[in-house]
């Protein structure tokens, strides 16, 4: 079996399926742990469990990867902003600063996350050689939603906010790519061998900005990552038809597209990268039959060029498990 990381970085066409959010609330195991680790963050910091929950997909389904159980918040958490999760509402970060950014130094943020990189550790040990084992991060602009509470209650962008802070942001977004690096460095160094770069907010820029927020961003990254030639997938979410303009410019080796997009037109317009992911996650909420129609027409679409199963976004909390087990089985047994 060819690993990830060898697929992304050779672009061959190969099987190979991973799950975003395949870690989570849906499996029955995982909330078996929540249940006694009310607070999330603390979770995310605690070594061991970290470790057995990001193996739990992996014992159920045999994937062919494994992502760190964290979060991409970990990194406002690392800079010193205070995060809780509130039920049915999300997090909720308290007031930026811009100090945490300007005030900072990365021995101290590193030690903040030293636990994550733990995890990283011993997973790496538990996990089978031939699977690569993924870690993540949220891209700047992704990260600057949250940090700035840019979001309206209805996942739209808050426009007031964002003209007030408007001459801020470019700050802040080369301030934390620094962090950014430094956080994929040590997951790597930690035993870590592909990176995926998660923008899900990409989609709530307005077009005139979208270059300097969200594809130069994500392209120091990339470059970054190059230079030290660690695997990266971007999933640069909502971007609709500029998912090529960023395919073009910021080049990654692999690009997650989400479920808007058709897949005829991604095969056509992203070139020179490998494709993940596509169906949208509430099909596992539809017959197996309906399931299976929409697996097939992807695995078709994709067929001889390099292309990693997965969902348009994370597998949702209302999800059957079994459901995952019957897709994951459908893929193993395809031939064409
Ligand atoms: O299995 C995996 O994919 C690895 C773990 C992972 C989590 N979050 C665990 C998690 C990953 C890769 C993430 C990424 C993440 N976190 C993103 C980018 C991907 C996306 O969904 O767009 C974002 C935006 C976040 C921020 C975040 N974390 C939110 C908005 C929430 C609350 C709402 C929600 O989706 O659950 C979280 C909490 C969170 N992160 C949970 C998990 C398993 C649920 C926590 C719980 O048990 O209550």
């Amino acid at each position: 079996m060819t690993n990830l990381k060898s697929i992304l970085i050779n672009k061959i066409s190969c099987k190979s399926i991973w799950f975003m959010r395949q870690a989570g609330r849906y499996l029955p195991e995982f909330r078996e742990i929540r249940k006694k680790n009310k607070d999330f963050i603390k979770l995310c910091l605690n070594s061991n469990l970290s470790s057995e929950i990001t193996l739990q997909p992996i014992k159920r389904y045999n994937l062919d990867s494994a992502i760190i159980f964290s979060d991409i918040l970990m990194t406002p958490y690392a800079l010193g902003q205070n995060i809780t999760f509130i039920k049915e509402e999300g997090p909720r970060l308290s007031e930026f600063k811009i100090e945490v950014l300007t005030k900072n130094n990365k021995e101290k943020f590193t030690q903040k996350l030293k636990s994550v990189y733990e995890a990283i550790k011993i997973t790496r040990k538990r996990l089978e050689k031939n699977k690569s084992l993924i870690c993540f991060i949220g891209a700047p602009w992704t990260l600057l939603v949250y940090m700035l509470g840019l979001k309206t209650e209805d996942n739209k962008l808050n426009l007031d906010k964002y003209k007030k802070h408007r001459t801020q942001i470019n700050q802040i977004l080369v301030e934390l790519n620094d962090y950014l690096c430094v956080h994929i460095k040590n997951q790597i160094n930690a035993g870590a061998d592909v990176v995926q770069i998660f923008d899900s907010w990409a989609g709530l820029i307005p077009i005139k900005d979208i270059k300097d927020f969200c594809y130069i961003p994500n392209k120091r990254i990339i470059d970054f990552c190059k230079s030290k030639e660690i695997a990266t997938i971007c999933f640069p979410k909502g971007l609709k038809d500029n998912y090529k303009d960023f395919n073009d410019f910021v080049k990654p080796d692999g690009i997650n597209l989400d479920s808007e997009l058709d897949p005829i037109w991604a095969r056509s317009k992203l070139k020179d990268v490998v494709l993940q992911g596509g169906p949208d996650p509430k099909i596992l909420f539809k017959t197996d039959k309906e399931i299976l129609e929409v697996a097939t027409k992807y695995i078709k679409t994709f067929k001889d060029i390099p292309y990693v199963f997965n969902l348009g976004h994370g597998l949702l909390p209302e999800t059957d498990p079994d459901k995952v087990k019957m897709l994951v089985n459908f893929y193993r047994n395809y031939n064409e």
